[in-house]
């Protein structure tokens, strides 16, 4: 079932709701908010929230700006903080946010049933709401399907001068190094970061859709990306984005193997939350059929329900097989995947 997010507020039970609230005193309304610090930055995310509100009456009150920052504000703010969901586009920021005492277990058998195991804290501190699998991406003119298959081949020599990827400042390229220092141990993943740095067509500059057009530019033959901003390229409403977009095919690395590296969406309760039934409400919102789709068509990431029918985006992407090996050791190898970019000049 589709939700028309523009639909106006009708019918009784809105009304009710509208007209209760009208009337309640400051304290019950103060109960009927829930205080949101997230990474994410998304159109498509204030139409949920505007319709979680609308469903349940609860204000959803959003602060946002990088996870660092709102780790290091949680930490400064202590039991005054007004939070009550840290939102973060990566599960390495989740399980440092654990590991420093700022969140707490939420439990819910909803939750349970809907997030598969191995995108959950296994205690309920945190939960994944939408996967972005970071893929490899190639020219369809200039690499044969079969030229490359797995992370590991992007420092090949044969790809000198022909790879884009950003910076390594990014989180997304933090933990997809901390994924590869958990399935091939430190040295290898130093190699590794040294020889995509000597295969680099340039130094490393913009984000990820800036890497996408390079490649469909002919500044490079292959690059990484998160799939998503490969879906927002194609259904931009700029032809040459779409164009370009549709100049690269879509690998997901490591299939034979440990399967391909994918980011969260997540969210885990903080410590000192003061609204925690309305965030476990809010999680389980998020998990409902109806808004993974929503998700997975306004900003192309995959539903962590899988067993979901995909968008025609990601139908033509196909299947693929998630790195559950690594996953859970992402947080604990991020400082050190910072460390061996900073060694192998990886700016
Ligand atoms: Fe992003």
């Amino acid at each position: 079932m589709r939700t028309n997010l523009n639909k106006p507020r009708t019918g009784l039970r809105s009304w009710l709701l509208v007209t209760g609230l009208a009337f309640l005193g400051g304290t019950l309304l103060s109960a009927k908010e829930l205080n949101v610090y997230t990474h994410r930055h998304y159109k498509a995310d204030e139409e949920i929230n505007a319709l979680f509100t609308e469903r349940t009456g609860i204000k959803v009150n959003v602060v946002s700006a990088e996870a660092d920052q709102l780790i290091e504000r949680l930490k400064s703010e202590g039991a005054n903080s007004p939070a009550d969901l840290l939102v973060t586009v990566d599960a390495g920021r989740l399980q440092r946010a654990k590991e420093a005492g700022l969140l707490k277990p939420l439990k819910s058998e909803v939750l349970e049933q809907r997030v598969p195991a191995a995108l959950r804290d296994s205690g309920g501190h945190w939960y994944a709401y939408a996967l972005r699998a970071r893929v490899i991406l190639y020219a369809q003119d200039r690499v044969k399907p079969g030229e490359i298959s797995n992370y590991e081949d992007l420092a090949d020599p044969k790809w000198r001068g022909r790879l884009l990827i950003r910076s390594s400042g990014n989180a997304y390229n933090q933990s997809l190094l901390a994924s590869l220092i958990a399935a091939d141990g430190e040295e290898k993943a130093e190699a590794w970061a040294k020889g995509v740095v000597a295969n680099l067509a340039r130094p490393p500059q913009g984000g990820d859709r800036d890497q996408i057009k390079g490649v469909a530019s002919g500044l490079a033959d292959v690059c990484v990306s998160n799939t998503y901003y490969l879906g927002m390229l194609l259904n931009s409403k700029d032809p040459a984005e779409q164009a370009a977009a549709k100049k690269v095919t879509v690998l997901f690395p490591n299939q034979s193997g440990r399967g391909t590296h994918a980011n969260i969406a997540g969210a885990g309760l903080t410590v000192h939350a003061k609204n925690a039934e309305n965030a476990k409400a809010y999680l389980e919102f998020l998990t409902t059929p109806e808004v993974q789709k929503l998700i997975a068509n306004g900003t192309y990431e995959f539903p962590v329900n899988r067993d979901l029918s995909l968008s025609e985006t990601h139908k033509a992407w196909g299947e693929f097989k998630l790195d559950e090996v690594t996953f859970p050791q992402i947080g604990r190898y991020q400082e050190q995947a910072v460390r061996l970019f900073d060694k192998a000049g990886w700016k």
